[in-house]
């Protein structure tokens, strides 16, 4: 198949400092008065951005129920208790203010509000995304993984410790993105954000035919722009300048526009969602900041079709051959305190073959290679799970 693609983006976005004040008008432009305002385990109260929210709403007229308390890696369980608020309360539209799996929980609750059945059944491929969810807005608080810029969402059950992603058929009618606000974040989440970007502008890389030149040009400025940026705001973390280019790296790190015409790997994602799923503690970032790095040696050493795009890569970024190329990148992760073995975030040899066969679970289709349980369990792919 020759270079082409379908790219469509509906989302407003408005980015800059103090702009969660209008988030009121924004929502009130669209006739809504009555919105349930998501929120996870309180950092919104601790640094203002919920204040801010309220008044900017209580100005438009707009008036909200307040849902808080959904965890990072965010569940089902919360999921369905705000569904259970929006069916019985009038909700006409969802506001999540806070990072991604705020995010990502408010469009499970913004379909499940208008869903006859469970909503986990769009996450299990048993439903279609109703055409008809409540419209989100959002007020980002943490960058990273581009969930206010796309209709992506990750939700675990933890009965099954199951952690699985849906995409619903809309994406955020207007983000707010304030990178002011993100200034409170712990490093380590800023870290956790970076790495997360860097990795979707990869796993939509790795693989790429080479004629996509447009895209992976583009592709490979946001990885330089993230390193720069997040290398910027270490030991300097209210710095606005870098903080605002590194909240749109993260935005175009996977709206799509990243990934137009290439035909995508994905596989460290499917292999850290196993990883999160499992022990929720770990956060999405630094779980991917464990696993790349492995994950891209033990591709350049076993599929030869994946290397033109891994050399282009390490050419185009640090002027170097592959091997040294990965080395520098996953130093650069190290430097900036990432962790870099699952035994750093708790996670035991022995645990190996539990994650292999939640792995299997999932149906992952990756143009690279798709990696099945025996491959998990293999020796040689096990690095990927040092
Ligand atoms: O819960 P609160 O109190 O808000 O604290 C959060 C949380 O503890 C805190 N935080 C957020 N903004 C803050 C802040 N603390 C201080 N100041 C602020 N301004 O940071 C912690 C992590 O927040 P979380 O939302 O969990 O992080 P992230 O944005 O990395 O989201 C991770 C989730 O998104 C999923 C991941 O799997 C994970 O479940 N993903 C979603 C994607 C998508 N929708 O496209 C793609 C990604 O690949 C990813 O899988
Ligand atoms: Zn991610």
């Amino acid at each position: 198949m020759p270079f082409s693609f379908d790219f469509h983006s509906t989302t407003k976005i408005i980015l800059g400092p103090n702009k969660v004040g209008v988030i009121g008008q924004e929502i009130k432009k669209d006739h809504i008065t009555k919105v349930l305002l998501t929120a996870g385990e309180g950092s919104i109260r601790r640094n203002g951005v919920y204040d801010r929210v309220v008044a900017s709403l209580q100005a438009a007229g707009v008036e909200h129920v307040d849902f808080f308390g959904i965890p990072p890696n965010p569940t089902l369980a919360k999921v369905n208790e705000a569904v259970q608020i929006c069916k019985t309360q009038g909700i006409q539209a969802v506001l999540a203010v806070g990072g991604g799996s705020t995010n990502d929980a408010s469009k499970a609750i913004a379909a499940g509000a208008v869903m006859e059945g469970n909503v986990w059944d769009c996450y299990l491929g048993k439903a279609a995304a109703p055409e008809n969810s409540l419209p989100l807005y959002t007020v980002l608080t943490m960058s990273g993984t581009a969930s206010e810029y796309n209709n992506g969402s990750v939700v675990t059950n933890t009965e099954t410790k199951e952690k699985r992603p849906a995409f619903f058929a809309h994406p955020p009618r207007v983000s707010i993105i304030d990178p002011v606000v993100q200034a409170s974040l712990p490093w380590r989440q800023t870290v956790a954000g970076s790495i997360d970007t860097i990795s979707h502008l990869l796993e939509q890389y790795i693989g790429a035919k080479m004629e996509e030149d447009v895209t992976l040009n583009l592709n490979v400025a946001l990885q330089r722009s993230v390193i720069t940026a997040c290398t910027a705001l270490q030991g300097h973390e209210s710095e606005y300048t870098p903080r605002a280019n590194l909240c749109w790296a993260a935005s175009l790190g996977l709206n799509g526009i990243a990934g137009c015409g290439l035909p995508q790997d994905w596989n460290v994602h499917w292999l850290e969602h196993v990883v999160s799923g499992f022990s929720p503690r770990v956060t999405h970032g630094e779980g991917l900041a464990i696993l790349t790095a492995p994950y891209m040696r033990w591709v350049h050493k076993n599929i030869p079709h994946a290397r033109p795009s891994l050399e282009r890569w390490a050419h185009d970024l640090y002027n170097c051959g592959v091997e040294e190329a990965i080395n520098r990148l996953s130093a650069q992760f190290v430097a900036w305190g990432a962790p870099a073995s699952l035994r750093q975030v708790g996670i035991a040899e022995a645990d190996v073959p539990e994650l292999a066969r939640l792995f299997a679970g999932y149906g992952c289709e990756s143009s690279v290679k798709n990696l099945t349980q025996e491959d998990a369990l293999e020796r040689e792919t096990r690095c990927v799970w040092p």
